[in-house]
């Protein structure tokens, strides 16, 4: 979107090259003293699947929370089709286009499957379920909102469980019902923070082909991964984070064959001038 310059608070996150969907500048977060994000310049490929990868703590979860509006950050700007989303709260932005899973589901237990689909077509989990309800008019919106409910809970093979409660689903089926709930307000690009964690082999694969088949459809998918098989599987690009900064971004291959990279991961990658003094624990 290279008309998308209007914007003047956007200014600082929109000089990305044309196939960039999301572009991040100078995003910083800290907490106490620990920098947990640092990222100058991240620009996210348009209709591209992106792998972040990087050890615990690298602050993965902590950059999707800043992107998303789920958390402020220090300083930064980013933005969305050159739409500048600093302060937004994560509503207004999953409005805009970009929704996110969490890396612990955060299904709502005592709604029923189809109740959570539909709070989360006006909402993202986290914010105050009152006023989503509210917002959520039944009358107006009901019929649209449960056709997409069923729609969803359909292509992610949970639709027979609609009416029960969400609490009473499987680990593996609380994963399917936050990535069918995410798909809701018909987002552009998704932020899945782990998507495979804790679930069996036959329903990662089945997650992972949803994945495929929503970026087939035209969907920007950006996740969390530990599991080098799946991002070597999946990914068109990856994302390594390691201690809140990038430390490169490349196609897997290229990425996995980075040594810095290696070195991350045995923890020898930190930047000695600003390591606080360690006890040897070697
Ligand atoms: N609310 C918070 N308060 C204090 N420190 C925090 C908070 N959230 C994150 N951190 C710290 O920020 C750093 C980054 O954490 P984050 O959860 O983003 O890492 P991650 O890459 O998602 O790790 P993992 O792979 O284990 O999920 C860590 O040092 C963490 O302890
Ligand atoms: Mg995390």
């Amino acid at each position: 979107m290279s008309t998308a310059t209007s914007t003047a608070t956007a200014a600082t996150a929109t000089d990305a090259d044309g196939d960039a969907i999301l572009t991040v500048r100078g995003v910083r977060r800290a907490f106490g003293g620990i920098v947990a994000v640092d990222v100058e310049r991240l620009d996210i490929r348009r209709g591209a699947i992106t792998a972040i990868i990087g050890p615990n703590g690298a602050g993965k979860t902590t950059l999707f929370n800043l992107l998303t509006g789920f958390d402020r950050p220090d300083a930064g700007a980013w933005a969305l089709e050159g739409r500048a989303l600093e302060g937004l709260p994560p509503h207004r932005i999953a409005r805009l286009g970009m929704v996110r899973t969490f890396q612990l589901t955060r299904s709502l237990g005592r709604l029923t499957v189809l109740e959570n689909m539909a709070v989360a077509a006006q909402t993202q989990p986290g914010e105050r379920l009152e006023r989503a309800l509210l917002r959520w008019s039944w009358r107006a919106e009901e019929r649209r909102v449960a056709e997409r409910a069923r729609e969803l809970l359909d292509r992610f093979g949970i639709a027979h469980m609609a009416r029960e409660q969400a609490g009473t689903l499987s680990g593996g089926q609380r994963k399917l019902l936050e990535m069918a709930r995410a798909l809701m307000t018909e987002p552009r690009i998704v932020m899945l923070d782990e998507p495979t964690a804790g679930v069996n082999p036959a329903l990662t694969q089945s997650l992972l082909d949803h994945m495929r088949a929503l970026n087939e459809q035209g969907m920007t998918i950006v996740f969390v991964e530990h599991d080098m098989d799946v991002v070597m599987g999946i990914s068109d690009r990856v994302v390594v984070l390691a201690e809140g900064r990038v430390l490169t971004e490349g196609r897997p291959e290229e990425v996995v064959a980075d040594e810095r990279v290696i070195e991350a991961y045995l923890g020898r990658a930190r930047a000695p001038a600003e390591t606080p003094a360690e006890d040897g624990d070697a």
